[in-house]
């Protein structure tokens, strides 16, 4: 039977791998959620869909039937609670969050946890990936590419952080991994 897999932040550096491993993946009906899914691009099989998380009326369509969730997480103080609330839409299905290196040493208060913790408390089975930093934030303007092309400086903000650049594509890897076998990777955590 066919599986139906949705890929939020199917535009960001690991959601679009995940969308290109998926759609070369037979057997999926694959969903690539975007703020503006007339913007994707990509394979006959994918199928685009709005999905915003602050238009809770967006999720409704795009989690319908789904069997499995690639969750980017979004960066507002309540994502826990919006988190909570698009799983109660989909129960049942696996959800794979991205979340980051170090969460296990945070407090349980701390915001990363608490996202966390929200999907281990909403999903009925879950993975989830703390990956370093992206390899792929050298060219995004948003972090370093303006200060490496101009400045010729690599900024980086704390001394003794213990960073190891890792290439998005393999973040996604992983992530399509769980996605498409739920029981062996349920209520795991994988540093990536
Ligand atoms: N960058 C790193 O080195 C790194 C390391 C560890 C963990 N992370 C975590 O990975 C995640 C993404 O990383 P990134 O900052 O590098 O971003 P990114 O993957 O380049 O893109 C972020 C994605 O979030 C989506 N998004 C933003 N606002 C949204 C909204 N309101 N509703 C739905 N989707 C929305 C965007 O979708 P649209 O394009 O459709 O708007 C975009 O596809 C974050 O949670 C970050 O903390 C990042």
């Amino acid at each position: 039977m066919k599986r139906t897999i949705l890929v939020t932040g199917a535009r960001g550096k690991t959601g679009r791998e995940v969308v290109r491993l998926l759609a070369a993946t037979s057997g999926i009906t694959l969903r690539a959620g975007a703020s503006q899914p007339g913007t994707l691009t990509g394979a006959a099989n994918v199928q685009p869909v709005r999905f915003d998380w602050s238009d809770p009326q967006s999720w409704p369509a795009a989690v319908d039937g789904v069997d499995a969730i690639y969750l980017m997480r979004p960066d507002l103080p309540e994502a826990d609670f919006l988190i909570a609330s698009l799983i109660a839409l989909a129960p049942g299905s696996h959800i794979v969050l991205l979340s980051e290196q170090g969460a296990d040493r945070l407090p349980d208060g701390d915001w990363v946890r608490r996202v966390e913790r929200a999907v281990e408390g909403a999903a009925q089975s879950w993975t989830i990936l703390r990956p370093n930093w992206f390899q792929q934030d050298l060219t995004d303007p948003r972090f370093y590419l303006d200060a490496i092309r101009q400045g010729r400086q690599l900024p980086m903000p704390s001394a003794g952080a213990s960073i190891a650049w890792v290439d998005a594509r393999d973040i996604a890897a992983v992530a399509v991994t769980a996605l498409l076998d739920p029981a062996a990777h349920d209520r795991k955590n994988h540093t990536c």
